[in-house]
């Protein structure tokens, strides 16, 4: 049981980033990803439809033996998290959420920039945090229209991108902000040309690394942690055209993995 593959999904390759700190972490545990992206983007559809596509996938992951769900997804977690445990109470699953706290507690000028899509931003998950973390504290929300399609076709560093995300940063950084919140697990593919435009004195929020430590505490209450192997190997499954997925996923996850397409 314990040697089983972790499943963890994503409307596209985005929840790569969150595989990427799962295996910084946690080496010896082979995962399942499966990554929506014939039905990408997520975040601007309605909360009830992706709720139907996580119901769906998680019960396919969990018939292909996976030990353990992580929702690498934040429309997905903000939108089915709730669902996917009452239907599966006996499995551990883990999800998403805005950094909101650590950027409210890592900024100085109290003005933190929160880059998500719309269906995050609509959540009762994403209101809730608000009210929790930032009292006092100015959030400018972004919903990056376009960035997800864009990092999907490999346009990591192109001048398209640039202009992109300096519409959407330096509005925030000429109202101060100074931290800036990841709330989609897209967007650190783009991180380095993010930093580029924000500069090296503000600081950008990737919760993946949280996300990964999350699930090892989780595996080790539920004595689900792998024993210590040499060479594992992912499955990677897309439910769309593998091609420009393969060199993305290399990129972010390195070498040591199969990709096949799925429909589910
Ligand atoms: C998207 O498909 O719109 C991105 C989903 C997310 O990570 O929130």
């Amino acid at each position: 049981m314990p040697n089983l593959p972790i499943g963890i999904f994503d409307s596209g390759i985005g929840g790569l980033s969150v595989a990427r700190a799962i295996i910084d972490l946690l080496p010896s545990e082979p995962l399942l990803y499966f990554g929506d992206t014939a039905r990408i983007p997520y975040g601007t559809k309605p909360a009830n439809t992706i709720r139907q596509y996580s119901l769906d996938i998680t019960r396919y992951l969990i018939e292909s033996g996976a030990k353990a769900i992580v929702v690498a997804c934040n429309t997905a977690s903000a939108a089915a998290l709730g669902t996917l445990r009452s239907a599966w109470p006996d499995i551990p699953i883990v999800g998403m959420e805005p950094a909101v706290k650590p950027g409210a507690n890592a900024t100085q000028t109290g003005v933190v920039g929160v880059l998500a899509t719309a269906g995050t931003f609509k959540s009762q998950r994403y209101a809730d945090l608000m009210q929790r973390y930032a009292s006092g504290i100015t959030l400018l929300e972004d919903p990056c229209i376009g960035l997800v399609e864009q990092i999907e076709a490999g346009e990591l560093n192109t001048p398209a991108t640039r202009q992109l995300l300096e519409a959407i940063l330096l509005p925030m950084i000429r109202q101060q902000a100074d931290t800036f919140v990841l709330g989609c697990t897209h967007y650190p593919f783009v991180a380095p040309l993010l930093q580029d435009i924000i500069g090296p004195e503000r600081t950008i929020i990737n919760p993946a690394p949280a996300v990964a430590r999350q699930l090892q505490r989780v595996l080790t209450e539920h004595r689900l942690l792998a024993s210590p192997s040499a060479g594992t190997n992912h499955q990677l499954f897309f439910s769309g055209p593998l091609q420009g997925t393969e060199a993305l996923a290399r990129h972010m996850i390195g070498p040591d993995f199969t990709v096949e397409r799925l429909s589910i």
